[in-house]
């Protein structure tokens, strides 16, 4: 029996932490700092140790002889978690710092995507605003302008105009506006198309995509208002099918592994690339180095496999011994975000129903909760993400809603519209 540490306290981690805990072969299963779901489930306990601590949390892995790690956040990838767990001789699901840096540095990840012949948009790295404007003023078209460090989803501006544009690029370089996250920027080639995301598990050499899911980034129906973490999800994507992610699969993932092999850094985690489908194909936006969230929160739940074996299997290079299989049905989460997302703190207000959406079939995620006088209360952000399958997207769909319809707390916010039309797969 095994000790595993989950690393992260929103509705991904518990979602992880869900499918952890139903392996026979996880024995104890520690989350740091976890949720009041977290704690909820069998053989598990909360750690109070942030996700921001990486001595805290390699000592914690010695104390408790934990077997394997699991990332769920960036941040602890870039600052070199996985690295000094390796040090520390403690197994880990999750890329090195410096494959992380794919995700940490937009400027490292046009690079290495450019000097492997994988397909993605043309860009220009600036770190002085000065030169940055006088090449907008020099180009035909509006670009996107980019930070190129970790800025919490909120560094890519997409103008329509020059004006706009340079407006970005000073709000980066001249105002800091995104700290050392915006201290270089890109400028890039606006791609036209589908978007699509697919997700991987990679042991190194050998990766498994996970089915294709659709986040819907604006905070209200028929994507309106303004952009947030992810607001609900569904699986399967009509926006992908089995061709296309075979195709990105040989286009993007292999000859990603395949150069990050050959430079003796291989990529150990869950690989997820950002991608346009545009007229000349496949072209990726970006890469994350961990699970969507609330991806995660609709596809764990058709995980079939061992959740333990198969990240076992990715963290010592061994995927080729393990099929990871998935229930070929639909799943659908929808998030409940407190009033004053995605723009204010709220204060913590109680929740109810939680039960009785469960008693409907839904399994309910937490991320902003926190118990306050014995009882479940919303402290702010996304509060939970309620998560039903089905034989179908919109039989999914109507369960998932049958539990949010359950639930209540004052100045809860969600999307009506998740998994019922086509909202957020744009043609
Ligand atoms: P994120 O990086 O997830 O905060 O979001 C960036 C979003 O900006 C993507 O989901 C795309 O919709 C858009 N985007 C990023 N790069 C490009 C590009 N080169 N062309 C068009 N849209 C882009
Ligand atoms: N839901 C998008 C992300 O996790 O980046």
């Amino acid at each position: 029996m095994s000790c595993v540490l989950v690393v992260g306290g929103g509705g991904r981690e518990h979602a992880l932490a869900w499918a952890l805990s139903r392996s026979p072969h996880v024995g104890r299963l520690l989350v740091a700092p976890g949720n009041p779901g977290t704690a909820a489930l069998d053989r598990t306990e909360n750690v109070a140790t942030s996700t921001g601590d990486v001595a805290g949390l390699v000592a914690l892995c010695r104390r408790e002889s934990v077997d394997l790690a699991v990332i769920g956040p960036e941040d602890p990838l870039a600052a070199g978690i996985v690295d000094a767990l390796a040090s520390a001789g403690v197994a880990a699901f999750g890329p090195s710092a410096t494959c992380a840096r794919l995700e940490a540095s937009k400027a490292y990840c046009k690079r290495f995507l450019i000097d492997n012949g994988i397909p993605t948009a043309a860009a220009e790295v600036f770190g002085d605003p000065g030169a940055a404007l006088a090449h907008l003023a020099s180009r035909p078209d509006v670009p996107v302008v980019k930070a190129s460090g970790l800025a919490a989803g909120k560094g890519v501006i997409v103008p329509e105009t020059e004006a706009e544009a340079a407006g970005a690029v000073k709000a980066m370089l001249t105002e800091r506006r995104f700290g050392s996250a915006g201290e270089q920027i890109l400028l890039e080639e606006r791609l036209w198309g589908r978007e699509v995301s697919v997700l991987a598990f990679c042991d190194g050499e050998r990766f498994a995509a996970l089915p294709p899911a659709q986040d819907h980034k604006r905070l209200r129906a028929g994507d309106e208002g303004p952009n947030t973490g992810g607001m609900g999800a569904f699986t399967p994507s009509p926006a992908t099918d089995d061709r296309l992610i075979d195709q990105i699969g040989r286009q993007v993932i292999a000859p990603t592994l395949a150069a990050l092999g050959r430079a003796g850094t291989p990529y150990r985690g869950l690989l997820y690339a950002g991608l346009m489908i545009t007229d000349d194909g496949p072209k990726v936006i970006e890469f994350n180095c961990r699970f969507g969230d609330p991806e995660t929160q609709a596809v764990i739940r058709l995980l079939r496999s061992d959740l333990f074996e198969v990240m076992a299997a990715c963290a010592t290079g061994s995927l080729g011994g393990v099929t990871v299989e998935w229930a070929p049905v639909a799943s659908v989460a929808i998030v409940m975000a407190s009033a004053g997302y995605p723009v204010a703190a709220s204060d913590p207000v109680p929740i109810s129903g939680v039960v009785e959406a469960e008693q409907q079939g839904c399994v309910v995620f937490h991320a902003g909760t926190g118990i306050i006088d014995g009882a479940l209360h919303a402290t702010g952000g996304r509060v939970l993400a309620v998560t039903a399958t089905g034989p179908d997207v919109a039989a999914a769909s109507a369960r998932a809603y049958r539990g949010v319809a359950a639930i209540g707390f004052p100045g809860a916010q969600h999307r009506a519209d998740i998994g019922r039309t086509s909202a957020g797969v744009r043609p």
